[in-house]
């Protein structure tokens, strides 16, 4: 797998995928903030601060670089609004293997947005990458999110129990090879 430092954007039909930038901190922090949105995330802090420092820590990676996240803001093309973020990280200790995260606002949910994004994400991560497996995560009760992982052909490969806070939860991993991809 490869790191990606020429990154400038992917265009899908409907939307326009470039990495975040500070200024997006606010519109982010407002549909994160969201309890019908944070409900399954894993998020520490949802205030714009935040999640401008985050943003500002991740830029001085490239997509593909070990060690962490790099957040992308989804946008409607030709200059539309912000409708969500998507990410993706090298998991750690298994080569080959990204896994991604997604997250579109509730004012832009329903139209597909999600999957067209993801779905550009795992071609990039693959095409571009050179990656072998590409991941998600996501809480059990977490229907949308699963619906979306089917949808763009991932299936599913383990469930397993956490504990966060002391409260029991249950997800679900799940994954597509490259294989599998090119055959779709
Ligand atoms: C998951 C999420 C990104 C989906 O965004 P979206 O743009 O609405 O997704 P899409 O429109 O591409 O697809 C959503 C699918 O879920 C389905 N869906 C929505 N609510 C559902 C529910 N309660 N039960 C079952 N399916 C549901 C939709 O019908 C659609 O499937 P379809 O095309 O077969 O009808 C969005 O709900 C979100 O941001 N949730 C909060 C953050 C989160 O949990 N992210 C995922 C963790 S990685």
């Amino acid at each position: 797998m490869q790191a990606d430092v020429q990154f400038r954007r992917i265009a899908t039909q409907r939307l326009s995928i470039r990495r975040s930038r500070p200024g997006d901190a606010a519109t982010i922090s407002a549909y994160r903030s969201d309890p019908k949105v944070h409900r399954y995330q894993g998020w520490d802090s949802t205030d714009a601060a935040s999640i401008t420092a985050e943003i500002e820590e991740m830029a001085a990676r490239s997509p593909g670089d070990p060690g962490g996240w790099v957040q992308f803001t989804v946008e409607e093309r030709d200059g539309g609004p912000l409708v969500g973020d998507v990410g993706m990280s090298p998991a750690d200790g298994e080569p080959g293997v990204i896994k991604i995260g997604y997250t579109i606002s509730p004012a832009f949910q329903g139209r597909g947005y999600a999957t067209e994004a993801v779905r550009a994400l795992i071609a990039y991560a693959f095409r571009t990458l050179g990656a072998d497996v590409v991941r998600a995560y996501a809480s059990a009760e977490n229907a949308p999110s699963i619906r979306v992982a089917e949808k763009v052909g991932m299936h599913l490969v383990e469930r397993f129990e956490g504990v966060d806070g002391g409260v029991r939860w249950f997800g679900v991993r799940y994954e597509i090879e490259r294989a599998e991809w090119d055959s779709q």
